[in-house]
């Protein structure tokens, strides 16, 4: 398992994800996508900086695993937990489970997903059934959940000016403090 123990190794590992192309296009690098992920979700819901972090660092497990598959989930959520605690790895857990929600409820998200997107749907479980659809929603924080996930489609757009990186560094400080 890997883990980030520290705010340094943190910060380290987001600064190299701004050195490698994001899963879903060259045009921009992986960290350019958690800015500005974490720059729609300050806009959005500017009093949850913890959601706001869960935005930036959400796919910070992606070199680790294979494009889209749901495992970066998981392997980012348990990277980060100690660190920065249940909920912010709660947050990046559910972004991939948010994805089957919404293409399950939401008849209009799915036109709205990204072609790489709509292929790795299938590995990660296509739509969720019934019970799982109540199940996601039996979770007291499943709106956070799915704030972040549209904020995670729509971070996308290359070259988009958004805050860089040491705008955050002192909300990953205070977190990770
Ligand atoms: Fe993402």
């Amino acid at each position: 398992m890997h883990v980030l123990a520290t705010v340094d190794e943190l910060i380290d590992h987001l600064r190299y994800l701004g050195t490698i192309p994001s899963d879903e296009t060259d045009a921009f690098a992986e960290l350019d996508h958690g800015l500005q992920c974490a720059a729609l979700l300050e806009a959005a819901a500017s009093d949850d900086v913890e959601l706001q972090v869960a935005g930036l660092i959400h796919d910070l497990a992606h070199p680790w695993d294979e494009p889209g598959m749901p495992r970066h989930a998981l392997m980012g959520a348990d990277a980060v937990r100690g660190l920065l605690g249940d909920r912010i790895a709660a947050l990046i857990a559910g972004h991939v489970p948010a994805k089957r929600y919404l293409v399950t409820v939401d008849p209009a998200y799915r036109a709205l997903l990204s072609s790489g997107s709509i292929e790795t749907l299938a590995a990660q479980g296509g739509e969720l059934t019934t019970l799982e659809t109540a199940a996601f929603e039996a979770n007291p924080d499943w709106r956070a959940i799915v704030a972040l996930r549209r904020a995670d489609d729509a971070a996308k757009v290359p070259d988009a000016a958004v805050p860089p990186l040491d705008h955050w560094l002192p909300g990953l400080c205070s977190l990770g403090g």
